[in-house]
């Protein structure tokens, strides 16, 4: 028998070098030091990341390329060899480590490349779980508080929902992680509820306890104890709102017996903690709405919220939506392209970018695209629509307005646009790193609208985003890229008019048709393809004779 199969195995199993990722991955906001994002020590000090729980990217391959040890049935070659359990053969050390690299696909830049696309995969995401410390706070955390009466120590809690809607008063804050809220009080007589409940009361959340900075203040020695007195903990600093007026100093609960009303509840609290490095908590301002309210205001609604904001940020920011590839959820970038697809102006406002359509609380689309079209985000596919009303117009003109709709203000240049591949592309003169959307001509389109006695003949009320992303890099850390983009219309159709006839004025008349606009994202990655070379060609250095009497059956090149 001849040895084959060992050999490709060999071959993998000799040096190989190293590729380690230099961008930092969860530094998504250039000036801004991103909270549990421990390479991020361009905006972070390191002061501020001691206080973090480092967040590790996901990889999700294992760098062994184990495979069941019955696949390799010959091996004769002396050699390390790792049997993990189950009787899996690994691969130690691999000489071939552009094999685990993701191939590039062509960016996409025809029609017709749309047509023949591949399979897709999905990635599971998992979470972390942040453990207590106690020299300084990290992310995560409760934070301590010390209450006036007998210096009992407690948590800070942020009200929140339950299993049903009502408020529970017993959910901590988490160190680092903004939070908000909202969840509802009942009432079974207002005057009572007005001199006796606590959670109507501004003090409940300002008054009578204060913040412990650091849980280094809880770390004392014998039988001494924190003391609500110390200077070192935090007072809250509370500032009230009166019916949305700016008041002096913030008032408890009075019932008006009068106008039977309740004056001074509290309708929403908003904690913002500063926090400075491993110093912990520096100071605590707390805005609260108080507002006058009647019987018929239960149950009431509450709004609760904590922001944690360093004290060392400063300077601008800028959003990313990845780094380097794509993450789910966070929007496309966008810039506006001249013709050929050279990026002109970087667009910051993900809601003017390719965007779709969003209806008004009246379902109609609204007028001013710039504040209420929904960004397209990373690997979200969504459809949406809304209304529109027809005008007296020539079915012509009714087309270019829904045309304008549809495709929203960054088409409505003379130019076209363009997608960042990663997640974080700013730089508008490398080329090479936008994808050009490839547009439907709407000109063209528009020719063959033609306007019959009941309605208009090919109308186009849909419109579609595909958009192409494939994993680049590591297949134990891929970064998704975008590589192609199409904009296209949906089916021309018959619209038909709802009255008809020389006293039928459709402006007045109020008739609304539906249009709609959707994305779809898919995933064209090629797999990591297993190269293996050649098969060496043994060089037989035999007798003649040697296989003799077999000789005319073994062929041997
Ligand atoms: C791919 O990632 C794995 C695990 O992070 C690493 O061990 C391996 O060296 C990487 N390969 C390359 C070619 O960078
Ligand atoms: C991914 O998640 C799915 C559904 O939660 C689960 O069935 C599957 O086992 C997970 N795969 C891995 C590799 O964890
Ligand atoms: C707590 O205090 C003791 C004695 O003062 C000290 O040795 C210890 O390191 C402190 N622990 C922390 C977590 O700061
Ligand atoms: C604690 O603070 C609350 C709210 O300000 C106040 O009503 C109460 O009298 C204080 N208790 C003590 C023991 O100082
Ligand atoms: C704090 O209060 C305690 C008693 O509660 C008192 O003995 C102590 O002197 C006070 N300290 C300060 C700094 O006021
Ligand atoms: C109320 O106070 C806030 C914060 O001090 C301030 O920004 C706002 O302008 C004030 N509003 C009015 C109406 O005075
Ligand atoms: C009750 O409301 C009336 C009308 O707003 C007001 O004139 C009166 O002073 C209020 N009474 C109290 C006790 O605040
Ligand atoms: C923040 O911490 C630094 C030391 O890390 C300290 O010098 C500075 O005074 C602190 N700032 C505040 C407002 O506490
Ligand atoms: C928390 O909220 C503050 C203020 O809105 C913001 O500056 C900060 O980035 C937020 N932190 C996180 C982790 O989202
Ligand atoms: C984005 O990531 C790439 C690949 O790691 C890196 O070369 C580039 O510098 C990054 N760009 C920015 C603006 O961080
Ligand atoms: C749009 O057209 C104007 C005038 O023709 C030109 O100055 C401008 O650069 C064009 N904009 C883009 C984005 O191509």
């Amino acid at each position: 028998m001849m040895p084959t199969c060992e050999i490709i195995y060999i071959l993998l199993m000799l040096s190989c070098v190293l590729g380690q990722r230099t961008t930092c991955f969860c530094d998504l906001n250039i000036g801004l030091c991103d909270v549990n994002c421990c390479c991020d020590t361009e905006d972070c000090s390191t002061s501020d990341i001691e206080t973090f729980t480092c967040l590790v990217p996901l990889t999700n391959a294992d760098t062994l390329h184990c495979v069941y040890d019955q696949v390799v049935f010959v091996n004769n070659i002396a050699q390390t060899q790792t049997v993990r359990q189950n009787g899996l053969f690994c691969i130690e050390v691999d000489n071939f480590a552009t094999r685990n690299m993701y191939t590039s696909p062509a960016c996409i830049s025809s029609d017709t490349c749309f047509d023949d696309i591949g399979q897709i995969y999905f990635y599971n995401v998992s979470t972390n779980v942040p453990q207590a410390t106690e020299s300084f706070y990290q992310s995560g955390d409760i934070v301590y508080t010390i209450f006036n009466n007998s210096n009992a120590q407690s948590m800070l809690i942020l009200p929140s929902s339950g299993v049903s809607n009502v408020c529970q008063d017993n959910n901590p804050v988490k160190y680092l992680s903004n939070e908000s809220n909202s969840c509802t009080r009942s009432s079974s007589d207002l005057m009572t509820s007005c001199n006796t409940d606590y959670s109507l009361d501004f003090a409940f959340y300002a008054e009578g306890f204060k913040i412990v900075p650091s849980p280094s203040l809880l770390n004392l020695t014998g039988n001494s104890e924190i003391l609500f007195n110390d200077t070192e903990l935090v007072s809250i600093s509370a500032s009230c709102t009166l019916n949305n007026i700016n008041t002096t100093e913030c008032l408890s609960p009075v019932y008006n017996a009068t106008t039977t009303q309740c004056e001074n509840v509290v309708t929403s609290a908003t904690y913002t903690i500063g926090t400075n490095g491993t110093n912990g908590i520096s100071s605590v301002d707390l805005q609260i709405d108080l507002s006058m309210i009647g019987e018929a205001s239960f149950p009431l609604t509450q709004q609760f919220a904590i922001n944690f904001v360093s004290i060392q940020n400063t300077g601008t920011v800028l959003q990313l939506s990845g780094n380097p590839g794509y993450l789910v959820g966070r929007p496309l970038l966008t810039a506006v392209c001249d013709s050929a697809g050279v990026p002109q102006s970087f667009n910051s406002n993900p809601n003017v970018g390719v965007t779709l359509v969003t209806p008004t609380a009246t379902g109609l689309c609204s007028a001013s695209e710039a504040l209420t079209r929904q960004a397209i985000l990373f690997g979200q596919d969504q459809t949406t629509g809304c209304m529109t009303a027809l005008s007296t117009s020539t079915c012509q003109q009714i087309q270019q307005e829904i045309f304008a709709t549809l495709d929203g203000q960054i088409f409505n240049q003379n130019g076209s646009v363009c997608i960042g591949s990663y997640g974080n592309t700013t730089d508008l003169t490398s080329t090479a790193d936008w994808t050009q959307v490839i547009k439907a001509d709407s000109e063209s389109i528009l020719i063959s609208v033609t306007e019959t006695n009941t309605g208009c003949q090919n109308m186009i009320l849909s419109s579609v985003y595909e958009i192409l992303f494939a994993n680049a890099g590591n297949i134990s850390d891929p970064q998704p890229k975008v590589v192609g983009a199409r904009y296209s219309y949906g089916n021309p159709q018959f619209l038909q008019f709802r009255c008809i006839g020389g006293n039928c004025d459709r402006g007045t008349n109020q008739q609304r048709v539906e249009i709609s606009t959707s994305v779809t994202f898919i995933d064209i990655s090629e797999t990591p393809v297993s190269l293996e070379t050649q098969r060496p060609t043994i060089e037989a250095k035999l007798p003649n004779d040697f296989f003799s009497p077999f000789k005319d059956s073994v062929p041997v090149n």
